[in-house]
């Protein structure tokens, strides 16, 4: 099978960003596992399916009709990769993350990304449950603080105004979240490298994965 090289980690530690750069330093494919499940949030939000609504969650999950294109991604037609970015979308594909049915629905889509010459996995549970496999294994960290001001600069750029303390708050639930639930709880693989980026700009991130990769 192609390579993989999978990047997990908390919610803004960089992850996307590095992982878009690793695969173009390689020329490789990369997969944004956490867009999948935004877009089943949005997609469910714009169906009018419940939380509680299982069954019309995973069948939302399995027929996502996506398609990406760079960096456009393209849901039934329409473009929306601003609109996943939204922090309302953004917490309600946490919440619909934790349901086992949604995850098992996008396992398959998620492992078709696996194709030469090689794939960077960005999420949460890459190494330890969607490519077990993968020969380099990358768990990224980086502090709440740091996180935080990430994220802020990333809303600034885009024109939207938020408060470090709002954002810190929100960080620290959906951390909870994902460290917390019953099902593919956000873990390092025991096979994992754990990466601490609070110091480290992308650029620097991005070199120290690829120097384990030619390693
Ligand atoms: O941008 P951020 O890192 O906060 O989120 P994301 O990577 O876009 O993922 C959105 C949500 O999907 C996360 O809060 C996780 O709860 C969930 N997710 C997951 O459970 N498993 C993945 N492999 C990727 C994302």
């Amino acid at each position: 099978p192609a390579p993989v090289i999978t990047i997990d980690g908390p919610t803004a530690s960089g992850k996307g960003t590095v992982a878009q750069a690793v695969a173009s330093a390689l020329g490789w494919q990369v997969l944004d596992s956490g867009a999948l499940y935004r877009l089943t949030a949005l997609a469910a939000s714009q169906a009018g399916i419940a939380d509680e609504d299982l069954d019309g969650l995973a069948q939302a999950a399995r027929s996502l009709d996506v398609r990406f294109d760079g960096g456009a991604i393209w849901l039934a037609g329409q473009r929306v990769e601003e609109t996943i970015r939204q922090e309302a979308v953004g917490n309600r594909a946490s919440r619909i993350a934790a349901l086992l049915p949604v995850r098992e629905a996008l396992l398959a889509r998620q492992r078709a990304f696996r194709q030469v010459p090689g794939l960077v996995a960005d999420g949460r549970d890459m190494g330890t449950i969607v490519f077990p496999d993968a020969p380099l294994k990358i768990f990224l960290v980086a502090d709440a603080e740091a996180r935080a001001r990430r994220r802020a600069k990333q809303l600034s750029d885009k024109g939207i105004s938020a408060n470090l303390e709002d954002i810190l708050r929100d960080m620290r639930e959906r951390d909870a979240r994902d460290t917390h639930r019953s099902v593919a709880p956000l873990v390092a693989a025991q096979d994992a490298i754990t990466l601490d980026s609070s110091n480290w700009t992308a650029e620097e991130t991005t070199r120290a994965i690829l120097q384990l990769w030619s390693e």
